[in-house]
């Protein structure tokens, strides 16, 4: 058997668990055949993907050959090209400018938020990208209706984002066999991940990279600190933590570690009934506003809770492109409080 045959055969094996060959994930380095020993080495950006991959191999090809040689070229950045955040690396430095959506806490609409500023930007006639950080939960896809896409690669060994409202798409949900497969990642898996989108992904020139990030103030949200220079945070909140300390310790970490705030949005603020288009104020009025004024950052504007917003959300039509009139001002509102509130490069 010699190295092409060699290479073919590995190719063609199945990782375990999805439905993918080591050759369409791009897993092999450099393939040699000396004297009866087959030398493998595999690129891999996790030693649990270097040892599943090693076992396969090991199992379908160690009777073919004297004896194997499985090596690992790590792919991960080292930690010691690891920024910091007053003064982080550039992993994406083909775009201008950096949004990062953050929130303290989960399931206040950041995602739906990241999304519908995305494609308002675009509507503007920006070139955008998004980058679904929440590693852990990604929602992105289903958002954008780009849920049944799975990861493609381009010719440089680039991975295509997905397309759809006139924005770029990444998330980790692309990569997984299926959308509902539970991530189970360390952290520096996660992390690893995250930076690989960054600089594996054919973005294209991006005049914005909006990031979803994930809820709280861990891991990924300092990794994105320290690896990319954010232009502007845009923290989203919603009325009944408004005055929490989650915000507050979302607000204190970005001082903390330097980033600019672009300013604060209230979603979830006041309900519209559906049939009768009244507007309830039902936590009361001003929250998000007067946290703004504590802090002494913008207040980006109040987003109402409206079935339609979700509905239409978890079909993967954002309000911004398919909505009314109304829906589209809220969101185009933002973005025009974002851009006239931060310095961007444009
Ligand atoms: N303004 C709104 N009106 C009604 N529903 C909304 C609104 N904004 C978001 N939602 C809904 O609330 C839910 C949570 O929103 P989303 O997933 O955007 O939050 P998140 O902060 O990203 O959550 P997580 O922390 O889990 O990532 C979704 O079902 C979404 O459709
Ligand atoms: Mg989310």
């Amino acid at each position: 058997m010699n190295n092409n045959d060699l290479k073919t055969l590995l190719q063609d094996l199945k990782y375990p668990g999805i439905d993918r060959t080591i050759g369409e994930l791009k897993l092999l380095g450099e393939i040699k055949v000396v004297n009866g020993v087959a030398n493998v080495e595999l690129l891999t950006i996790s030693d649990e993907s270097y040892l599943n991959v090693k076992k396969l191999i090991e199992e379908s090809i160690s009777n073919k050959f004297d004896s194997l040689n499985i090596t690992k070229k790590n792919l991960a950045k080292k930690d010691a090209n690891y920024g910091n955040s007053a003064n982080p690396n550039n992993r994406a430095p083909y775009a201008k400018n950096v949004i990062a959506v953050t929130s303290g806490k989960g399931g206040v609409g950041k995602s739906t938020v990241s999304v519908n500023i995305a494609i308002a930007l675009a509507q503007k006639g920006f070139k955008v990208g998004i980058l679904d950080a929440d590693v852990y939960g990604p929602n992105v896809p289903r958002l954008t209706n780009t849920d049944v896409e799975r990861i493609k690669w381009n010719d440089d060994d680039k991975i295509i984002p997905s397309e759809n409202y006139g924005i770029k798409i990444m998330s980790v949900a692309l990569t997984t066999p299926a959308m509902d497969t539970p991530l189970v990642w360390r952290s520096s898996v996660a992390v690893n991940a995250l930076i690989q989108f960054l600089e594996d992904v054919a973005w294209g020139e991006l005049d914005f990279m909006v990031i979803d990030m994930p809820p709280g103030t861990g891991d990924v949200q300092l990794t994105v600190a320290q690896e990319l220079p954010i232009s502007a945070a845009v923290l989203v909140t919603t009325p009944q933590i408004v005055a929490t300390d989650d915000v507050s310790r979302a607000v204190m970490m970005f001082k903390d570690i330097s980033v600019k705030m672009a300013g604060i949005v209230e979603n979830m603020s006041f309900f519209i009934a559906p049939d009768t288009k009244n507007r309830y104020d039902i936590f009361g009025t001003g929250g998000g506003e007067k946290i703004a004024k504590k802090y002494d950052i913008p207040f980006l504007g109040a987003i109402p809770l409206d079935m339609k917003i979700r509905e239409a959300s978890d079909q993967g039509e954002p309000p911004v492109a398919l909505g009314d009139d109304e829906q589209k001002k809220y969101y185009q509102d933002v973005v025009e409080n974002i851009l006239a509130n931060s310095e961007f490069n444009l």
